[in-house]
């Protein structure tokens, strides 16, 4: 059973939907016009909208018999990033672009939402998710703690992103931990400045803060057991104006990347341990923060067997991977399964112009896929929603 036929005579018009929300990327929490999109097409269907969710969230439900429920989900948002492509259907708003295929998520499952308002094959209640900000700033924590899942009731939820570099008419389905947590902190160095001729006047927050960012290296390396996986990138370094005043401040900031809990806490507790002791053993103080954003991704193995049945027959059991390695990125669809069993899945986007990865500004959502990843969420709701 490949591709739903029906589903793949609307490529054309899927499409044009894509390219229409690719050519206007909005930022997150102001998706409004990609919203109203959304909610249109969702009433042209049939579907009704609930809107106002997390400021720009769209919820589409749509019930056929009292069998179980199901939540789909999409993300809408676009990320700060100048666009250089140069086709017809580039960014139009200056400095913002879909350059991790949400313009695509979205509009499979529109697409899916076309195609099971028409056939009606279930029976129970379909929640089509479209929620806003998932690049940072948890619109999908949002959309939960104002009741979306008390005022749509989801028995399981699935979710998909697209991959570059996998192929297109590929999936790519794993159980258990698929994404890391992801955490920030910011380590604030309070010197002494003073004449850089004069540095014995000086507390000097950037050779400090030099010492500090050598031995965060040593976390990871020295102290994380080497069979867990973790990250901790200093991503910033900032301090100083000139060539010749040691500055009075400096400051930096990074990402912490795990899977478990308790080494979410150990690196937490290093980072501050190291950062308090070197500026102690120089006589500066430090103020750190960290915070936890994002928890990690970790699928539900019942329903990911689910996702790993429907997905191989959508495009045949060779086409799908299961032997995954997780990545240390981050997805805030992992708030949704902390709160209700499901599964979150890659599709191929196929290897893309230079092998082009998300995030930079020559990615393009790659439309083949489009009835692909539609299939996969009409074929799931049939799958999990049977009609007796
Ligand atoms: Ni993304």
């Amino acid at each position: 059973m490949p591709i739903v036929n029906r589903i793949a005579s609307y490529h054309n018009e899927m499409t044009e939907w894509r390219r229409d929300i690719h050519a206007h990327p909005e930022m997150a929490f102001e998706e409004k016009r990609t919203a109203d999109v959304v909610a249109r097409q969702l009433e042209s269907f049939g579907i009704e909208v609930h809107r106002g969710l997390a400021k720009t969230g769209v919820v589409g439900q749509l019930k056929n018999g009292d069998g179980p429920s199901i939540g789909l989900r999409a993300d809408m948002d676009a990320l700060p990033i100048q666009e250089l492509n140069d086709f017809a259907h580039k960014s139009k708003n200056e400095g913002t672009m879909h350059a991790c295929g949400h313009d695509g998520h979205t509009t499979m499952l529109l697409g899916a939402a076309k195609y099971l308002s028409e056939t009606k094959n279930f029976n129970g209640t379909i929640n089509f998710i479209f929620q806003p900000a998932e690049e940072g700033e948890g619109g999908a924590r949002v959309m939960i703690e104002e009741g979306l899942f008390e005022k749509f009731p989801c028995d399981s939820i699935y979710g998909m992103h697209n991959m570059p570099g996998m192929e297109s008419g590929t999936f790519g389905v794993r159980s258990g931990p698929l994404m890391a947590a992801f955490d920030t902190f910011d380590i604030h160095v309070n010197g002494r400045g003073s004449h850089a001729a004069m540095p014995q006047q000086s507390i000097d927050p950037l050779a400090i803060g030099a010492q500090i960012l050598t031995a965060l290296q040593n976390i990871v390396s020295r102290n994380v057991h080497p069979i867990d996986s973790a990250v901790v990138s200093v991503t910033q370094f900032h301090g100083g104006t000139t060539m010749n005043v040691i500055p009075d401040n400096a400051y930096l900031g990074g990402t912490v990347r795990c899977f478990k809990p308790e080494i979410q806490d150990f690196i937490e507790e290093s980072i501050r341990r190291i950062a308090d002791g070197i500026a102690a053993a120089h006589g500066a103080s430090v103020k750190v923060e960290y915070e936890r954003r994002y928890p990690p991704t970790i699928n539900h193995d019942n329903e990911t067997a689910h996702a790993l049945k429907i997905a191989c027959d959508v495009v045949g059991v060779d086409q799908v991977d299961t032997e995954l390695t997780p990545v240390m990125g981050s997805e805030d669809y992992a708030f949704m399964l902390q709160e209700r069993p499901g599964c979150y899945l890659w599709i191929g986007n196929g290897p893309g112009e230079g092998g082009c990865m998300l995030h930079n500004s020559h990615y393009d959502f790659n439309d083949e896929i489009l009835p692909v990843g539609a299939s996969f969420f009409a074929r799931m709701v049939e799958h999990a929603l049977p009609v007796n």
